[in-house]
């Protein structure tokens, strides 16, 4: 097997860095995940969507977890004028945060969120979408995928995070999540084989699933 050295936290600090900072409710959303503790997606995944969304020339996405909208605002700062997210969370604690980082962004027009459980709200969704970002219950990922699947126009992409679960899904840590842990787990099997995606798993933040769909 064909593989590459370890990546340490001096390669990611270098990766970032050539960045520069992060600014206006970029910073702000991350800065406030961090003080209180809410999981967002790593700095490199919320960049891995933005290149993501404008690569296939997105019009249209559908996330599975919303927060306080620091993923929605990477997909949506690559989205055109008239694009559009459809983004689900039931917590509309964290999603009215996300709403105010939004509108100062000046992409609130672009989202809408859908206030409920995923699997509760994803049959009543028409479709189709061009790309779709997996982010909530670990237990429910088969569940999400299968209706995103159906969402996604043929060629349309799917990404997903968290599949490396900390390293408890290759089991380099000790697993204090077992019923997350067999539940991603069985999602990475599948979805590397789906019968309708050609896709795969990369190393990016916490591990960060892609998937086409095929025609
Ligand atoms: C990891 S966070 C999402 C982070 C967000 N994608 C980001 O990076 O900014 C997971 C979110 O899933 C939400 N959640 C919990 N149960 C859910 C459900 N049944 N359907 C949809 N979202 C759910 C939680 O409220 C939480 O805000």
């Amino acid at each position: 097997m064909s593989r590459t050295m370890a990546i340490t936290d001096t390669d990611l600090d270098y990766l970032e860095s050539l960045h520069g900072k992060l600014a206006g409710a970029f910073a702000s959303i991350d800065g406030e995940g961090g003080r209180d503790g809410i999981p967002i997606v790593a700095t490199g995944v919320g960049r891995a969507l933005h290149v993501l969304v404008r690569a296939t020339a997105a019009r249209s996405v559908v996330e599975v977890g919303t927060a306080i909208g620091y993923s929605a605002l990477w997909m949506a700062t690559a989205l055109p004028a008239d694009g559009r997210i459809d983004t689900i969370d039931p917590d509309t604690a964290r999603t009215d945060r996300a709403r105010r980082f939004w509108d100062e962004a000046g992409v609130g027009t672009k989202i809408v969120v859908h206030s409920g459980k995923a699997l509760d709200v994803l049959p009543a969704l028409a479709g189709p979408y061009d790309f779709a970002f997996i982010d909530a219950l670990k237990q429910e990922y088969e569940g999400y995928l299968a209706h995103t699947v159906r969402l996604l126009r043929p060629g349309g992409a799917v990404a997903v995070d968290n599949l490396l679960w900390g390293g408890r899904a290759s089991g380099a840590r000790v697993d204090d999540r077992v019923p997350d842990t067999q539940a991603i787990r069985s999602f990475n099997a599948k979805f590397v084989s789906h019968p309708q995606l050609d896709a795969t798993i990369l190393s990016v933040g916490d591990g960060l699933g892609l998937g086409v769909k095929r025609s």
